[in-house]
């Protein structure tokens, strides 16, 4: 087996908050157990066009505080191809690169678990996604801090909302999965959370609209953008025909909830993962994705963090519509 002595270190996917923090911790706890970091730029479309550059501990100062990611992001359709691979395969050895830890999600880890397999590379995954969509850790980076700033915003949307008296359909985001709006639907009070996977949450919001209490002065519905453009705007054209009576407007938060200050949660699972990342290389692990469940460190195949679908805990709407008496 090869000792590795340079690890190659990119985001991919959309842009998390704490990717910037796991980023930091890599390339410092590298450096303390004496590897060499390659920071490669915009995800594996840097990787196969050799967008490389030697990274050290001042090229992470004054980081961990900043959303987005110093290192680029983007999906790469090259990397897709066998070709694309292959060059990315053939700039990495030219580089010396002995192993990869690719920051990113779903898109990701197929990815890079496709190229890991055809190439027998070792690759570390860390889970930095807003989505919380994977398998293997309780919690992705940059999902504390995507609830956060959506309940900032619904909080601010509820005062407006109570002084006209409306009923506000508020998108989040969470294409193939539900757990921002389930979450940020408890922590902001929302009377109800639209999740595209549990289609039967229409009709219980239609009842509620209809039978429920008319003396609320306000009401927040949530809804996940899921995969059909414009999820909240049909929603809300529904609502209106159905209830007149309601004063309805729509809004969509969109990617106000990748940026931002990461939270010090986000900075915190950023910073035990980026070490032990680099800790599992070491070990002679790869192939894997490093997450936390339940507190603790977890090892998780890369091609399992993201072969389930997530199941929503029932348990979260029954909450909502519990609390929203
Ligand atoms: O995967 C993170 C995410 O923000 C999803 O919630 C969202 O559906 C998607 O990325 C949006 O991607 P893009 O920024 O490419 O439009």
């Amino acid at each position: 087996m090869t000792q590795i002595k340079r690890i190659g270190l990119l985001t991919s996917g959309g842009d998390a908050p704490g990717m910037n923090a796991a980023i930091r911790a890599v390339v410092r706890s590298a450096i303390y157990y004496e590897l060499e970091v390659i920071g490669i730029r915009r995800g594996f479309e840097g990787m196969i066009n050799g967008d490389y550059f030697r990274m050290d501990r001042k090229s992470v100062s004054n980081i961990i505080q900043r959303g987005g990611t110093i290192l680029k992001s983007g999906r790469s359709e090259q990397f897709a191809t066998e070709e694309g691979r292959k060059k990315a395969y053939e700039q990495l050895k030219e580089n010396d690169i002995d192993a990869i830890i690719t920051i990113g999600g779903n898109g990701t880890f197929i990815a890079a678990d496709i190229f890991a397999k055809e190439y027998n590379f070792p690759v570390i995954g860390l889970p930095g996604t807003i989505d919380n969509d994977l398998i293997g850790t309780d919690f992705t980076i940059g999902y504390d801090t995507a609830i956060n700033t959506a309940i900032d915003a619904i909080d601010k949307i509820r005062d407006t909302a109570e002084s006209h008296a409306r009923l506000f359909i508020v998108e989040v985001m969470g294409r193939d999965c539900g757990l921002i709006a389930l979450r940020a639907g408890v922590g902001a009070g929302a009377e109800a959370v639209i999740i595209p996977d549990t289609s039967s949450n229409l009709d219980a919001l239609y009842h509620r609209l209809e039978f429920g209490r008319k003396d609320k002065s306000s009401r927040i519905v949530l809804v996940a953008e899921g995969e059909q453009p414009n999820a909240a705007f049909e929603i809300g054209r529904m609502v209106k025909e159905k209830f007149p009576n309601y004063d309805t407007r729509v809004s969509v938060l969109g990617h106000i909830q990748r940026g931002g200050k990461p939270t010090c949660m986000d900075r915190v699972l950023a910073s035990r993962l980026g070490v032990a990342a680099v800790e599992r290389l070491l070990a002679g692990k790869f192939g894997e994705m490093v997450g936390l469940v339940h507190g603790e460190l977890a090892y998780t195949p890369l091609e399992s963090a993201v072969k389930h679908h997530i199941t929503i805990n029932p348990n979260f709407l029954k909450i909502v519509e519990i609390l929203s008496l």
